[in-house]
């Protein structure tokens, strides 16, 4: 009796299974317009639609995971998400952790003040509030470049028609304490707008939403050509080969730049 019971079950759930097939949770940080944000209470952007894409052509359902840009390498390396999908640049200290596909954008950083205010890219230096995602590749650039006594910034970092390395003497240097890390864009640009910090430091095409949508503009462009890759588990070879083919075939089938097309132009 039970065996028969046990078997018609079995018969039951395989058909299922495939029905829905496997679901990989995606681990993004969804403050981060067009690349990933929320609409009408839905996680929406350009890293969601392409994660998405992928799962179509590969047969795998996408349960979205969002929580602080600093948390998603030590999430997925403890297995609570499988696939991170957060506009998150290719390092090479990041390599050491966990494993990238192949890069499916590039952007710089951009430095972000009011709209209504005269700073230009001075305001990176001296004594001015410097506000970051903490743990971005901007929080990294701004630690290392304008919080050190022993300063490295270069001018061709900053392509402005200013010479920022005349800027630069000690009493320049910003000190540690007026750099502001935030877990979410949204509080950085609140922060911004109401004056509590002077700017911020973040991903060109990021920036460049934000002054559509907020009274902001942008006053330099720091060139760090980063690409942008979705990572997964260190040694989780099947799951990268199957996210690099993905986005292979997408970028073959013209479907990557019409993602490209939506979102950034
Ligand atoms: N590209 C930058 C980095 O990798 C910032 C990414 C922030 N992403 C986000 N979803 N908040 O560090």
């Amino acid at each position: 009796m039970f065996k028969r019971y046990f078997m018609f079950f079995i018969v039951l759930l395989i058909p299922i299974l495939f029905a829905f097939g496997v679901t990989y949770k995606v681990g993004t940080e969804a403050s981060f317009p067009p690349f990933e944000y929320v609409e009408n209470g839905q996680y929406v952007g350009f890293d969601i639609d392409l994660i998405r894409e992928i799962g179509k052509l590969k047969g795998f359902n996408v349960e979205v995971i969002d929580i602080s840009f600093d948390s998603l390498i030590p999430s997925l390396t403890t297995g609570n998400i499988d696939i991170i999908a957060a506009g998150m640049t290719i390092t090479e200290d990041r390599q050491k952790v966990v494993d990238f596909t192949i890069p499916y954008y590039s952007g710089d950083q951009s430095i972000l003040v009011r709209k209504d205010s005269d700073f230009d890219i001075t305001v990176l230096f001296g004594n001015h509030k410097i506000g970051v995602q903490t743990g971005t590749t901007g929080d990294l650039w701004v630690t290392e470049h304008l919080s050190d006594k022993n300063i490295k910034i270069k001018s061709y970092w900053v392509f402005h028609l200013f010479k920022v390395t005349e800027h630069l003497s000690d009493k320049n240097i910003i000190p540690k304490k007026n750099i502001t890390r935030y877990d979410t864009f949204n509080f950085a640009v609140r922060d911004l707008v109401n004056k509590n910090i002077d700017a911020i430091v973040l991903d060109n095409p990021v920036a460049e939403r934000f002054t559509k949508t907020d009274p902001v503009k942008i006053v330099g462009i720091i060139k760090t050509e980063e690409s942008y890759g979705m990572a997964v588990k260190k040694g989780n070879k099947e799951l990268l080969n199957l996210l690099n083919s993905g986005i292979q075939e997408l970028q073959k089938n013209g479907k990557l730049d019409e993602l490209i097309e939506k979102y950034f132009k």
